[in-house]
């Protein structure tokens, strides 16, 4: 056996075959990393079930998406060749999940479902106590309602739309304390989801109680999907106990995170996933968790906690909404399959391969001159296409014109994260500018091969082709809330 074939079965990294773009990244992560895009991983597992995918012709595509009012979320499923619209909830789910599904146990009250559950969850994160949601945003909504009042704050990494809908909804504001490097798409940086600890600690001096809790979201999907280091976490904690202020997670993609934490900081590098995962949690107060994403389930969350106080304060916020606090909104066999898959998603060899799809997505689109940014978070590539069709003004959406154009070209559906989703200024009415006008392409968990994100990139490679005459597109029903979701448009 050659060293190369030793590698692949040991699921090591292989190298990608073209030297000189290997060389040219290598500023932002030592040459051992997956998430640099340079490797090609073998996937550490194998096809048992297959799902076909339905290829239309590029000419029946232009009428699908004519129909859908240009709006991606309207097309059917059975239309779309690579669904890249999220990497929530879309994973697959192994064996031992769909055997656990099984002995899920449907009992309203005591189910023993529930406590295989929160034995998992102590396993994993060391949280004692556990409410189960049915995904995240119902543990959005219960903690928010329970722990906010009218004039509080918010502060931490940026959090995503749903948990930001939340605070705002109870008359809370967020402050923004995201590092600067995140903003800027030239930066390389390994952990652009950190925290600004000096904007932090002035946020956190100026406000005192009225700072409700500090929120870190790993890894950070409103930029870009990228992680925060265990450093600047410890940091962020040391705050919160000197100014004594509780700290939550956000923790829909904290294996992701710990990931990148063995990969790109030094002095974790000889930890394990699970060491890592620990040594993060045991920081917070608590968690939220939409398990959807990092549990590799289909549906599915929960809030995790230390304080029997607090437990009691939030549920009965959950049992108003979402059920009663052993299931939560999930079937007995939903929480099966999530202890099973919280096991999984942690696994280094899985993730190692996970993080190294986004990373080679990423590098070879960067390769071929589409702009993302990079390095590449842990589920998703962003495209900035304000600098892919400069010709297309902002307020024209130039990433849903090219969310239009690579459905078009390779049935390609990606979601747009610019000025359409900015929505509204509630004051003026306005149209907020987005800050970057990104196309997302989120990879689903253990769905997608090197051939399907071959098809991708080159997809890409002939929309690069005639992006000049890529048209934008203008309004043709503006939705009054959350637009990007259901309003249509026409051609510009
Ligand atoms: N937190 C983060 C960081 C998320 O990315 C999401 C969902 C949620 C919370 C809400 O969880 O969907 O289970 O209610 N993100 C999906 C996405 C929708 O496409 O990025 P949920």
């Amino acid at each position: 056996m050659n060293e190369r074939q030793s590698n692949l079965l040991h699921n090591r990294r292989v190298e990608f075959p073209f030297a000189l773009f290997y060389a040219t990244f290598m500023t932002y992560a030592a040459c051992e990393n997956a998430s640099n895009g340079a490797f090609m991983i073998m996937p550490p597992y194998k096809t048992k079930m297959v799902e076909p995918i339905r290829i239309l012709t590029k000419k029946e595509r232009i009428v699908k998406i004519r129909r859908a009012g240009y709006n991606l979320f309207f097309l059917k499923s059975e239309d779309v060749t690579i669904d890249l619209l999220t990497d929530s909830g879309t994973g697959a789910m192994s064996e031992h999940q769909w055997a656990a599904l099984m002995e899920g146990d449907e009992s309203y009250a005591g189910s023993t479902s529930f406590f295989r559950l929160k034995k998992a969850v102590a396993d994993i994160l060391g949280f004692r106590l556990v409410i189960p949601t049915h995904q995240g945003r119902g543990a959005e909504a219960a903690f928010n309602k329970a722990v906010l009042k009218k004039g509080d704050i918010v502060t931490g990494n940026s959090p995503f739309d749903t948990t930001r809908a939340h605070i705002e909804h109870v008359g809370a504001t967020i402050v923004d304390a995201t590092c600067k490097e995140a903003f800027s798409f030239k930066n390389t940086s390994a952990f652009k989801g950190n925290v600004d600890i000096k904007k932090l600690e002035r946020t956190l001096k100026q406000c005192g109680d009225t700072v409700a809790y500090v929120l870190l979201t790993m890894t950070c999907n409103s930029m870009g999907g990228q992680p925060i280091s265990l450093a600047n976490i410890k940091d962020v904690a040391r705050l919160c106990t000197a100014y004594k202020r509780p700290l939550y997670y956000d923790i829909a993609r904290f294996a992701e995170n710990a990931f990148f934490i063995q990969e790109r900081e030094k002095k974790y590098r000889t930890w394990s996933v699970h060491a890592i995962v620990r040594e993060m949690m045991k920081h917070a107060d608590g968690a939220l968790m939409s398990a959807k994403k990092d549990a590799i389930v289909n549906m599915g969350g929960f809030i995790a906690l230390r304080s029997a106080e607090l437990y009691g304060r939030i549920s009965p916020y959950s049992i108003l909404n979402e059920g009663f606090l052993h299931y939560g909104g999930m079937s007995g066999r939903d929480m099966e399959a999530l202890a099973v898959g919280l096991h999984e998603g942690t696994e280094e060899k899985y993730l190692r391969h996970r993080v190294g799809q986004t990373a080679y997505l990423a590098e070879s689109l960067h390769r071929m001159n589409v702009p993302v940014i990079r390095p590449a978070g842990g589920h998703a590539v962003y495209v900035n296409a304000g600098l892919m069709l400069p010709h297309i003004p902002w307020n024209n959406f130039p990433a849903q014109a090219l969310a239009i154009a690579v459905y078009i070209e390779g049935g390609i559906r990606g979601v747009e994260i610019g000025s359409i989703m900015e929505g509204r200024d509630p004051n003026t009415r306005e149209s907020r500018r987005a800050h970057t006008e990104l196309l997302r392409l989120a990879i689903p968990r253990r769905v997608y091969s090197q051939e399907h994100l071959d098809h991708v990139i080159e997809t890409f490679r002939a929309v690069a082709h005639h992006k000049k005459r890529i048209s934008g597109v203008r309004f043709r029903h503006e939705a009054p809330i959350l637009r990007h979701f259901s309003s249509t448009f026409r051609l510009a």
